[in-house]
This record gives structure tokens, sequence and C-alpha cells, in this order.
């Protein structure tokens, strides 16, 4: 039986203090996420959808509702053992790489484990698996500067991925790269999501890297406003996407 690696029941999140000016940024979300599966989060500017992800990631915290990762109740976990279950449960991929510049390639892959006090004979060969899975064996040498902005965001998901996490969540990873690197890292997220088994949940308000994805949470003023689920073609799935965003911009034009 699958199992579900994330499960989000009538979450919510409310911005401002009680007797301010308070902002309902998320207003009961519900879904689930099984393992292996690569699910996308789109939706307007200011749907909610990088609260979402920031309440799933546990770098912020649900006002109401249960939020549960890999079999654990992250909304009632205290602060010391947050951080803990982040660097071992969980795997960012960010918008602007993230990438230390003073370290190497190779040491920025190595951090998630070096940080965890896994020894460094440990850490080579994890780190080597990963770099292959990516296709970046080649710059594990190099500093972040003098690499691509594709080079640099496989080397991020790399980072992202090498201490297995349950689940890797990724806010507009592609939102700073040219529609060829964007290419490559949605292929190369739908390679490790085929191939390894790697559960995905993606935030981006781009319809291509969207394609890529098993299933799509549009989400609008803070509640799931429809679900769709690829079943055919990906470029089919474009166009059934495409043909959701336009009810949205339809909607704003009323
Ligand atoms: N820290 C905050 N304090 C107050 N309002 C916030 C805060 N963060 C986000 N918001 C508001 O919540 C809404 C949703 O924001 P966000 O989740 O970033 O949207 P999206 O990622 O879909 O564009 C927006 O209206 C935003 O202004
Ligand atoms: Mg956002």
């Amino acid at each position: 039986m699958t199992q579900t690696v994330v499960n989000v029941q009538n979450v919510k999140k409310v911005f401002g203090k009680r007797n301010e000016n308070q902002f309902h940024a998320l207003n009961g979300v519900s879904f689930q996420i099984k393992e292996g599966e690569f699910v996308g989060v789109m939706g307007p500017s200011g749907a909610g959808k990088t609260t979402l992800l920031n309440v799933v990631s546990t770098l912020d915290q649900a006002t109401g509702g249960l939020i549960e990762i890999a079999g654990s109740n992250i909304t009632n976990m205290k602060q010391s053992h947050l951080s803990d279950f982040r660097s071992k449960k969980l795997g960012f991929i960010f918008q602007d790489f993230n990438l230390l510049e003073n370290l190497t390639i190779y040491e920025n892959i190595a951090l998630p484990l070096s940080l965890q006090g896994v020894s460094s004979r440990q850490i080579k060969p994890s780190v080597q698996e990963v770099a292959k899975k990516l296709g970046i064996e080649g710059i594990l040498e190099k500093y972040p500067a003098t690499v691509s902005g594709g080079q640099k965001q496989r080397a991020a998901a790399a980072r992202a991925l090498v201490h297995e996490p349950a689940i890797i969540l990724a806010d507009e990873p592609t939102g700073a790269l040219d529609s060829k690197n964007a290419k490559s890292l949605m292929e190369a997220m739908t390679h490790l999501n085929h191939n390894h088994n790697v559960s995905i949940m993606l935030v981006t308000h781009d319809p291509f890297s969207a394609s890529y994805c098993d299933r799509i949470l549009f989400i609008q003023d803070g509640e799931l406003y429809k679900e769709i689920q690829r079943d055919g073609t990906r470029s089919e799935f474009h166009q059934s996407i495409l043909h959701v965003l336009a009810e949205f911009a339809s909607a704003e034009e009323e």
C-alpha cells in the first residue's frame, strides 16, 4: 500500500495579532501527498502558495488544523524537535539556489550531512551518488560562481536530496532560470521522481514547469479551488493547466 507522506487537514493561517488588522492567508486547506507523488501547487499571486509551503515545511506555524509528514504530527512539535525533524526529513529547493559561494559544489551538496555530524568517509559516496543522479559529477570541485544557473540549481537539488528526505519542497525553483535550464531542471526532478520514487511538492506559477507534475492543486484566496490529475501526455496536461489559469484570469476581469 502506498504511504501518505504529507497529510494536510483543514489548515489555517492568520497573519497579524488579535485586535489588529488580521489577514487570513489560508482558510482551511486539506490534501494529501502519497509517497512517490509529484504534486504542484498553483494559483494567482497572493493566493497563499508560499504560505502553504512554509507551514508544510515547518518554516512557519499554522494557526489551525493538522499537518503530518512521514507519520509525524508537526503541528504540535516543539521548536527544538522541529529543526532536527526539518534537517532529517525535508529537502528544500528555492528560487535563488541558496548555495554558499565560499564552498565548492561538493561541499554545498554535503552540507545537510556535515551539519548532522555524518563522517566525511560516509558523506563521499552519498554526494557522488546524488551528483550522478543529477548529472553534475563533473563540477563537484568548482565554486558556484563558476558554473551555470542550471548547474547551480541541479546542485541545489542534489543538496536537497543527499540526506534522503521524506519529501522535497520547492518554491519557484525555475523562477530564476531561462527556459532551457528550467526544462533541464524539471527533467532532472522528473527523473528523481520516476526512477528513485522521490516525493515532491512544487510551488510554481509557471505552467510549463507544472506540466511535469502528476497532479496540481490550485489555490485561490487561501482555499483549494480545484485539483487536476495528469492522465495523458505532458503537453495535454500543459493545456489543462492553461485552461484553469484562464479561469482565474477571467474571474479577475469580472
Ligand atoms: N508575514 C506576513 N504578514 C502578513 N501578511 C502576509 C505575510 N506573508 C504573506 N502574507 C499575505 O498572505 C497572502 C498570501 O501570500 P503568499 O503565500 O506569499 O502568496 P503566493 O505565494 O501565492 O503569491 C498575501 O496576501 C500576502 O500579502
Ligand atoms: Mg509565493
